[in-house]
Parts: C-alpha cells; structure tokens; sequence
C-alpha cells in the first residue's frame, strides 16, 4: 500500500522554511521519529534518559524508548514540588452532588500519594502488581491511580457505571493484588452502593485479590468483611511516611484500560510508562495550548480514557491545574454547573463529550445558563468520544461566542482507548487551523493517517474508507493486549501490513481535513461511552426465550447512538408477552453489563436478515441505522425479512 494518502493540513508537510509550525512538526515527527520524540522525552525527568525512541525488534509491535527509566508520578508530582511549585494548585474536587470545593496543591497531592503508596507497599503491593480502582469521581481515585505508578504496579480503573459481572471479568484477566474501592457513588441525588457490587464480582471472579481498600463516604457507609477490606482513612492516617518512587523501565506497563471490542471478551488496552508519559506532555503546548500555571476541566470520568489522560497525567505532568468533576452536565443541579466552574476555577481550556452539549442544549436552547457566567480565561473548548455532529458544533460555537463575546474554538479531536491521545485535532499550540464543522482537523503529529478501501488500496480525496495509521504508532499508544500479543496483532495490525486499523471509517477532504464518520464494526457510542453490541448480545441470548438476537446502534438526539435489539422467540416462547419479555431483558443486560449499556429498545421478530449460508447481516442492518446506503448482499437469504427489519428501523 503506498503512503499517497497519508495525509497533511492544506498542503503535504514539509520542513521547508515556509512551513507552520504544524507543518514542520508533523514532517520532523514523519521523517526523524527518532531525533522529534527524544526531544520531547526531555520535557521529563528521567532516572535514565533514553538514547533511542522506537524499538522495531517485536515488530509488527513496537515500543517506545526501550533504554529509558523513569517513574510517571515523579514527572506529576515530585518534580513540581522540587521546582518550588508545591503551592500551586495540582487538582481541584468540583462536587455539585456533595456540595463540595476542594483544592489540593501539588505537594499536598504529594503528601496523599506518597502515603497511600506506603500503605498499598506495606501490604504488598510490589513493581508489576496489578491494583483494580473501581471508584466513582472522587480525589481518592487520583490518588490511587498515582500511588500505583509511585510503586511501578499497573491500574485498571473499572468505570462505576459497569456491572459486577463485568467487574469479575477484569479482575479474572488481570489478577490483581488489591481492589482499591468506595462505599458509594452519587448518581445525580441518587446514591450507588459500590462495596455490594464489588462483593459480588469477589465472588464471581475465580482470582481473588489479597485485600481491598474502601474509602468510606459520609453518604452511605460500607460493611467491611474482616481482614480482607481495609478503611483508606484509617490506613492514611496510620501510614505517616510516604513510599519514594520506584523507577521503572519506559517499557513498563503504567496501566491497563479495558475497552470494548467486537467480541465478549474486553480488551485490556496496556499503556506503557515512558511513551505514553513523553506524548501527554509533549500534547499539553503543543495540542491543547496549555502550560504550568494554566488549568484545564475535563469533564469525563478516570473509568475512561480521556479522564485517564487529561484529568489525570497530562495536566499533572505538565504542572497544570486539573478539574476533577463529580456531576453531570445538567441536573447536578442545572445546566449551568460547567459554566459555573469555567468562570470560578478560571479554566483555560474546556473538555467534554458532544452528548453533554445536546442535553445542555435541550435543557436551555438560548444558551442562558452558559450567558450567567463571564469566562474571560477559556481560550478554547474540545469535543471527543463520539462524532461531534456539525449541528452541536454550530449550537456550542454560536453561544459561547453569545456568552463570551469572543470567538472561543471549538476543537473536535478523535482518539481511542486503544491511542491514548488524540489521532487528529486541530493542533492550536502549533498552529490554529480554521475549523469545519463535521472535522477533527487534521492528524497530529506523529500519526500517519491514511484511507483505504477494503483491499488496503487509497481512495481519492473526498472518498469514504477505512481509516488507518501507519506503522509504528507514536509513543503513548497501546502497547499491546493485556496477556495476548496476538490478540493485539490480529485485532489490529494484521488486515493491512504496516498499518494500524482504527475500526472507523472517514474521508479525508481536498484540504487534507479528517473527517471520522462511525464504527465499521461492532462498537458503539452511547452518551460517549463506548460499548460492544456482541456483549449484550450474549446477555440476551442466555434468556431462555430468546432464540437469537442482533443488536445495533440506532440514532439518538442526545446520546448519538443508542442499543436497540431484535429478538428471535424460541419455539416455547412464542406466546411470551412482548412489554414483559422487554422488561425481562433490559433488566438482564443491566444486571450482566450495567447501567451504562442503557437498552431500552427490544423488538420481537418473526427471522433476522440472513445470508444463505445463515450469517446475520448486521453491517446491513447498522447502515440502515445510520441512513447510509446499506449493502445486501447477494446471498441474503430471504429479502422480505430484511424489509421488515428496515420498517422497524427507520419507522
Ligand atoms: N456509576 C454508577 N452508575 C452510573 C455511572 C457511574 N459512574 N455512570 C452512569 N451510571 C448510570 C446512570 O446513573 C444511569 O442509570 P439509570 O439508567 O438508572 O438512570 C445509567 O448509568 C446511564 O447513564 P448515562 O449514560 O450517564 O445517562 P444519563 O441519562 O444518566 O446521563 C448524560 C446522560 C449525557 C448526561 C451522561 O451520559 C453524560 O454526561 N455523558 C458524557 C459521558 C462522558 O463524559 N464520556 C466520556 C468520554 S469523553
Ligand atoms: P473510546 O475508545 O471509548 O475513546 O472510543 C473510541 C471511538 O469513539 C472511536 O473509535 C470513534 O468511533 C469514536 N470517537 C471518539 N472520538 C471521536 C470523534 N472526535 N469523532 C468521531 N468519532 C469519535
């Protein structure tokens, strides 16, 4: 496959003189990854500095800085303490459910970790063990995640909104020492018991960890089973000296983030320490424009990637305020709870999913909870985790121009768990490209984006195809899968030799502008949180009525797509009472999956749309959902079926 479509704002990048700064970076970062991302390795303190960027020597797989040695939460917190930035504000706790201000500068934030860290060494937590943080938005979960990285064990932060089965899951694949929990999560004035459900996944996971950690809320208090869970503050409180940071080899695993695949089983997505270190602060000027002294809200959660990135290491490890929010965008307690903390917490720099902005917009159309408060620091405002819908986009860029009376960007930027940081953005540090609505802009540096169809042949500007990266992906991306180097090579390194396969589909314009246009498999987008379709398949499919099932993303005005499932009855099912049977299984894929799978549209069907040979034809079936010119194949069994499963879908 030739590079032909490899692709670059306006015209091919270049370091000629003439060049932006965009420009020259994305040439240097194409032609001499090697000499572009040591330079950046320098932005952080290393306890050995690395002489070499890439390591082909596993290729298809490659790492990143393979002689370095560092420790991540040094670079976050140590570092600025020694600079004499110990005072300056590290994170700040925004918890309109608790009705709670709190900030922690970086050597109180410090003092926590280190401590915390101490308590998880003394019970023996060592370099490589895995600790499972299943916590709601809380500074706790922060300090859990850092206190890991202290010591070089390995995270997983397992997102509230998944259910105990889903918890035992990861807690099999992974097994880890210890579960880091809390005793309750607030949902709007709702509270969630977490402990019972993290009881429930210790019974079902077949590796039990050896300990928990529970941080008591005052909203609901937990029961702690003896000498197996622990009080954080009781631990904290009896642990006066902080644990020193443990270096760590750049190739060593920071974390694992689970993220849903086309199969059953979750990918635990492995993100290594130097790399993935190095390309966050390099993004926090280059990309986002932010730098020390600067605060950035992200409006995400720590159970998902852009919370993991940029409510957690990049803010910190580039010494800027972090908000850490614990609400949600309306009803804790209006819509204008982000307004309120951009204008009190003087934010830079403004990040949230696309879906926040439709409920906030369908709560206040006019924008008048956005208009109450002045923002005179936001310089600009990222959209990710889903598509930003040209109309969103206009919506957010014409009131907040109302609001603020300037003209504040409004930056779409695409990414996955599976890359850590972003793929495509409009790179406002180098160079501020004017935007287009429906467009993340164009790759950022060190991603080699190309198009192709499905033999791996470029298409011509303008054409929809798959979208891929040329090989190797810069640092910060996914190190492999959890346990399975195969797993990582054939879900994504072996459809198209040399190249990275992103599973969606986009075109890229005359321009050289990106645009991401959906899922070209089996994942979908729900309210910004990612979630396979084939898992809840599997749920429905293990009740006894259920013969078969599909289930797709339909279009949603607020969440951008939504679960819908067509049921087949088995043949003792026939006469079951279709509302009850809806009940039945919407209760099951919440019970298997969680709350987060939000289904709520079950259909009974006579047959699913099938091929002769008996495959069901659910990409046919997704491009109905999604309006596009939906393929049927020739061997479709029985055309008629498909029809009626159209009416169904389009109404
Ligand atoms: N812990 C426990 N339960 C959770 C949870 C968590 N962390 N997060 C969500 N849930 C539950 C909700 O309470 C809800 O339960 P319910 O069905 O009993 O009401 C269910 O999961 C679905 O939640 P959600 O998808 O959040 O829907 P919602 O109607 O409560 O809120 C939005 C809608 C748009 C406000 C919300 O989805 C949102 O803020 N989305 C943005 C997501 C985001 O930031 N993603 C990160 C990508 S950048
Ligand atoms: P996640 O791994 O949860 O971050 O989800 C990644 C997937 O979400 C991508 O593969 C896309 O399908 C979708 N996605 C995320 N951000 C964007 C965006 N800015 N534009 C279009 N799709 C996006």
């Amino acid at each position: 496959m030739s590079d032909s479509t490899t692709i670059h704002a306006g015209s091919a990048a270049s370091a000629d003189p003439g060049a932006n700064s965009y420009e020259t970076a994305a040439a240097r970062a194409a032609e001499d990854p090697n000499g572009f991302w040591l330079e950046a390795a320098a932005l952080l303190e290393w306890t050995r500095m690395p002489t070499r960027a890439t390591d082909d020597s596993r290729a298809p797989i490659h790492r990143w800085f393979p002689d370095g040695e560092l420790n991540v939460c040094h670079n976050a917190l140590d570092r600025h303490v020694a600079a004499g930035r110990g005072q300056d504000v590290a994170l700040v706790y925004d918890s309109p459910v608790t009705d709670t201000v709190r900030e922690f500068t970086y050597a109180e934030l410090l003092d926590l970790v280190s401590r915390f860290a101490a308590v998880l060494r003394d019970k023996g937590v060592e370099k490589g063990d895995r600790v499972v943080v299943y916590m709601p938005m809380v500074p706790e979960a922060v300090v859990a995640m850092l206190a890991c990285a202290r010591l070089g064990a390995v995270h997983s932060v397992v997102f509230g909104g998944f259910s105990a089965t889903e918890l035992a899951v990861r807690i099999d694949d992974l097994r880890p020492k210890a579960v880091v929990s809390s005793s309750c999560g607030i949902e709007r004035s709702r509270t969630i018991a977490y402990k019972p459900l993290l009881d429930e996944a210790l019974e079902i996971a077949t590796a039990k960890p050896e300990f928990t950690v529970v941080v008591q809320r005052p909203q609901l208090q937990a029961e702690l089973v003896d000498g197996r869970d622990f009080d954080y503050a009781e631990l904290l409180a009896a642990t006066p000296e902080g644990a020193p940071c443990v270096p760590v080899k750049a190739t060593d695993e920071l974390y694992v983030l689970y993220t849903s695949g086309t199969t059953g089983k979750p990918k635990g997505i492995v993100r290594d320490s130097g790399g993935y270190a190095t390309a966050l602060a390099w993004s926090m000027p280059n990309v986002f424009g932010l730098n020390p002294g600067d605060t950035m809200f992200t409006a995400s959660d720590v159970g998902w990637v852009v919370g993991h990135s940029y409510i957690v290491y990049a803010p910190l490890l580039a010494g800027v305020t972090s908000v850490l929010f614990e609400g949600k965008p309306i009803g804790t307690p209006d819509a204008s709870t982000f307004f309120r903390i951009v204008s009190e917490q003087d934010v830079n720099v403004f990040f949230a999913a696309p879906t926040a902005m439709r409920v906030i917009r369908k709560e206040d159309p006019d924008g008048a909870m956005m208009k109450k408060y002045p923002m005179p620091h936001l310089r600009a405002w990222y959209m990710a985790g889903e598509r930003l819908d040209p109309d969103t986009y206009e919506w957010t860029t014409t009131t907040l121009a109302e609001a603020t009376g300037r003209s504040i960007p409004v930056i779409d930027n695409w990414w996955q768990t599976e890359t850590g940081w972003p793929i495509a953005a409009n790179p406002i540090g180098l160079h501020e490209y004017p935007l287009k609505a429906g467009s993340p802009t164009v790759p950022v540096p060190g991603y080699k984006v190309a198009i192709v169809d499905a033999a791996g042949n470029p298409v011509p500007a303008g054409n929809e195809g798959l979208i891929v990266i040329e090989l190797p992906l810069p640092p910060g991306t996914l190190a492999t899968v959890w346990g399975d180097d195969e797993r990582y090579i054939s879900s994504y390194l072996s459809a198209f030799d040399g190249y990275y396969l992103t599973g969606d589909s986009g075109y890229i314009d005359e321009d050289g502008y990106l645009y991401v246009l959906g899922r070209t498999d089996d994942v979908i987008n729900v309210a910004g949180h990612r979630l396979s379709t084939g898992v809840m398949e599997a749920a429905i499919a293990s009740h006894p009525a259920v013969a078969e099932c599909a289930v797709i993303g339909v279009h949603d005005e607020t969440k951008g797509q939504i679960p819908r499932a067509f049921v087949v009855l088995g043949d003792g099912a026939k006469d079951a009472d279709p509302e009850a049977l809806r009940k039945e299984l919407v209760a099951l894929v919440r019970s298997e999956i969680g709350p987060v799978a939000a289904l709520k549209e079950v259909d009974v069907v006579a047959a699913l749309p099938k091929t002769r040979s008996g495959k069901i034809l659910r990409k046919t079936m997704r491009e109905i959902a999604d309006g596009r010119d939906a393929v049927v194949p020739s061997t479709i069994e029985d055309p008629e079926v498909l029809e009626r499963i159209r009416v169904a879908i389009t109404g």
